[in-house]
């Protein structure tokens, strides 16, 4: 009877939807105030209700306890999406429950957190974002979107858009870095790949800017601490990756645990309703973090749940994560008069239209399809895409001498590290929907160059416990048995490969730390073994910029692989023997030491940045101010010569153009970076900022010739009112390959 209900009104909200208006847009508002006229206060409520999956829906229904609630809610329309139903089964039968018998049968949207693939695995976002190649990242994400909505899903927790200028914060691992401008290219990217041109198409999905706003800021890094920072830095540097997005047609908007400035982001008018909706005329949905509405509360915000649920509603957060705050109190909250119905209608109707446009109307279940999930999920295409994503996304650090490119012949080859062996590390955090061990470890990838003699060990256990998302690893610090063998085999061998750092559960939500060297016993362990025989290549892997310094001093070679997802020890193998000519560049800088943390390439200059004879300038009396790699920094196998830098202007625009020559031995690629400095100004700039970059592929001996074009767009900059403006006056142009090594030209405008 209710099946039959739902159909009959489902055709007539159809069919008077498509037969009214006559363009796109006027038949989606139609359709959505014909729905909102019909719903009760509860069920938009519903609406605005997420909650996490809760049982195997394929058994029987729960019989008590929240989860029998949770099922009951969802029969009766109360719930508008859950997040953490995966696949095309599971999606289709909780759909079922919602669509077939509540009164509207109105389908529910499924959120999971596909940050860096779904089954196949992509390198961490930092990673990716270290290849500077919009096309490789934007059909990263296309992929991850592809094998999640054919196991149901239609909505993505990312991309995270979140600057950051310091590495304690775990989850640095998830975003682009400290830089607005390449954040920005970035997150646009991200979301045309989830989203692509038609989002009703089964192999797109929703994608949500997160964490709105400044949770990368939070003070030392510690996750979810408070941030709180000044108008220049929130307009100029926090705010633009998130606008990009809503430029890119992003659908959907989260916002963070974090409080601004006193305001817990939950709660932020300012930033949901001011800027996001009014300024930037976002017409998605925002919506809140796990439990953060609740915790207004314990933030020392709301006196209690209802207050809590009041202030977030008012300001704007449309959707509730797990909270329950909304389906308790809204109701009440809106009889009493202290929420208005207009903000749950406009809540409601913000939901009801992202499902709209993703088809749901039109086909609940149009993301669940059992055959192709089978015949997509891991394919040897998604494989090749994740491996091309991964080899573009290492970054060669040090190369003294050209110790690399190892030959593939004729030697006798230590591998050392607990890293070496592990499937399940390279994978990194956001791995919620991979198969256990599903990486190629760096053994296995080395294993497929056979004309060398390999032996491995351990060294040091690096860590142990269980390798999941909800547990913290233990480190090993005192087991320093295996040290001895690792000195032993590398005295035996020709070169030592070490592969040291972090494993993937030690950054990511929640694992910030409080020191950045290789943890554990790492570093008396490659001290150890260099010392036995210094012909060490390192292969870091982490989520985040360490300070190894160390090694940098010492060691002839060192190479960043990050966590590179399911194709990471092919990726890093094809790199150590030559077959691909690393071309990634820092997203983020790598700090000398702890203590100059936060660190960033866009610092403002000081009042006193000189390096004087007297002890009166901005530094350190025991480290210098330098990072020990700079934000762009990157190496490649052969050498890039820059000249003939030419710079001209008229009325306001800006023409460059440089030419750079491959000078060494192999064709290579090469990230052009150009940064301005704009020298006096209402509101102090930085010393430089990024405003362009091309990825050039340059053959031996070849010289290509780059050109960019500035105009107020790029030379602009926000004021402490939030208006973008353009001061004419004296700039620099610099043009070089990373953030340090720079040509400059200084012109008036
Ligand atoms: C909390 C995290 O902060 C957020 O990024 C994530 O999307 C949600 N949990 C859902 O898992």
């Amino acid at each position: 009877m209710r099946i039959l209900f739902f159909s009959c009104l489902f055709v007539l909200l159809y069919n008077t939807t498509f037969s009214q208006g006559t363009d796109a847009s006027s038949k989606e508002n139609q359709f959505i105030s014909d729905l909102i006229s019909k719903m009760t206060i509860e069920e938009k409520v519903g609406q605005m209700t997420q909650y996490t999956g809760f049982f195997d829906i394929t058994g029987p229904a729960p019989i008590s306890g929240d989860n029998r609630r949770k099922y009951d809610d969802i029969k009766n329309g109360r719930v508008g999406s859950m997040l953490n139903v995966k696949g095309a089964d599971q999606v289709r039968a909780m759909q079922k429950l919602a669509v077939e018998n509540s009164r509207l049968g109105i389908p529910m949207i499924f959120g999971y957190d596909v940050i860096h693939g779904y089954k196949t695995i992509s390198p961490i976002p930092l990673a990716e974002a270290a290849s500077w190649d919009l096309q490789a990242i934007q059909r990263s994400a296309r992929v991850a979107a592809t094998e999640a909505t054919a196991a149901g899903l239609n909505w993505t927790f990312a991309p995270m858009v979140d600057i950051s200028r310091d590495a304690r914060w775990g989850r640095v691992m998830e975003g682009a870095g400290e830089d607005p401008y390449l954040g920005s290219r970035i997150a646009a990217a991200r979301v045309q790949g989830f989203q692509g041109d038609d989002l009703s198409a089964n192999y797109t999905l929703a994608a949500c800017t997160k964490h709105f706003a400044a949770y990368g800021f939070v003070e030392s890094g510690k996750d979810y601490n408070t941030a709180d920072i000044g108008t220049s830095t929130l307009y100029n540097v926090v705010l633009p990756p998130f606008k990009a997005t809503v430029d890119a047609g992003v659908m959907t908007f989260m916002n963070s645990f974090n409080e601004l400035n006193g305001i817990p982001a939950t709660a932020d008018k300012f930033l949901q309703r001011n800027v996001l909706k009014g300024d930037w005329g976002f017409d998605g949905f925002v919506v809140s973090d796990w439990g953060s509405i609740d915790e207004l509360v314990i933030h020392g915000y709301a006196q209690d749940e209802e207050h809590a649920a009041q202030y977030a509603a008012n300001a704007g957060s449309d959707m509730d994560m797990e909270s329950h705050a909304y389906k308790e109190y809204l109701v009440s909250l809106i009889e009493k008069g202290r929420v208005d119905i207009s903000v749950v209608d406009e809540a409601a109707s913000r939901i009801l239209r992202v499902k709209y446009r993703l088809g749901l109307f039109d086909d609940p279940y149009r993301y669940c399809d059992e055959t192709r999930e089978r015949e997509i999920t891991m394919s040897k295409e998604n494989k090749d895409a994740a491996l091309d994503m991964a080899r573009k996304s290492i970054v060669l650090l040090k190369n003294d001498k050209s110790f690399l490119p190892i030959s593939k012949s004729g030697k006798k080859i230590a591998i050392i590290g607990h890293l070496a062996d592990s499937e399940s590390s390279p994978l990194g955090n956001w791995i919620l929907a991979a198969d256990d061990n599903s990486a190629v470890s760096l053994l296995e990838g080395i294993s497929k160059y056979d004309g060398n003699e390999y032996s491995y060990t351990q060294g040091v256990r690096l860590y142990e416990g269980r390798e999941k998302f909800i547990y913290e690893l233990k480190i090993n610090t005192e087991d320093r048995s295996g040290i001895e063998q690792a000195v032993k085999l590398a005295k035996e061998s020709d070169i030592v490969i070490m592969n040291l750092g972090e494993h993937g559960f030690m950054s990511g939500e929640a694992r910030s730390r409080a020191t950045l060297s290789l943890p554990g016993l790492q570093q008396e362990l490659l001290e150890a073994v260099y010392e036995a025989n210094p012909n060490v290549v390192l292969v870091l892997q982490t989520g985040r910029p360490l300070t190894i310094t160390w090694a940098d001093d010492h060691v002839p070679a060192i190479i960043n692989a990050w966590q590179l997802g399911t194709e990471s020890g092919h990726a890093i193998a094809q790199v150590l023997f030559g077959d691909y000519n690393p071309s990634g560049k820092l997203p983020m800088t790598f700090p000398s030491s702890i203590g100059q943390v936060p660190i960033y390439y866009n610092h403002k200059n000081t009042g006193r940045p000189y390096n004087a004879d007297l002890v009166f300038w901005s530094h350190y009396i025991d480290q210098t101010n330098a990072p020990l790699y700079p934000f762009g920094f990157g190496l490649s196998y052969t050498s890039f010569k820059y000249e003939n830098l030419i710079v001209s202007s008229s009325q306001n625009t800006v023409e460059v153009s440089i030419t750079v020559t491959n000078t060494g031995n192999y064709d290579g690629e090469e990230v052009v970076q150009i940064y301005i400095r704009d020298h006096h100004s209402s509101v102090v700039r930085p010393i430089k900022e990024l405003k362009g970059f091309e990825k050039l592929a340059i053959k031996k001996g070849e010289s290509k010739t780059v050109k960019f074009q500035l105009s107020e767009k790029e030379l602009g900059f926000f004021n402490n009112q939030g208006k973008y403006i353009f001061e004419p006056g004296k700039f620099s142009i610099m043009v070089g390959p990373n953030s340090t090594d720079l040509m400059e030209q200084v012109i008036e405008l």
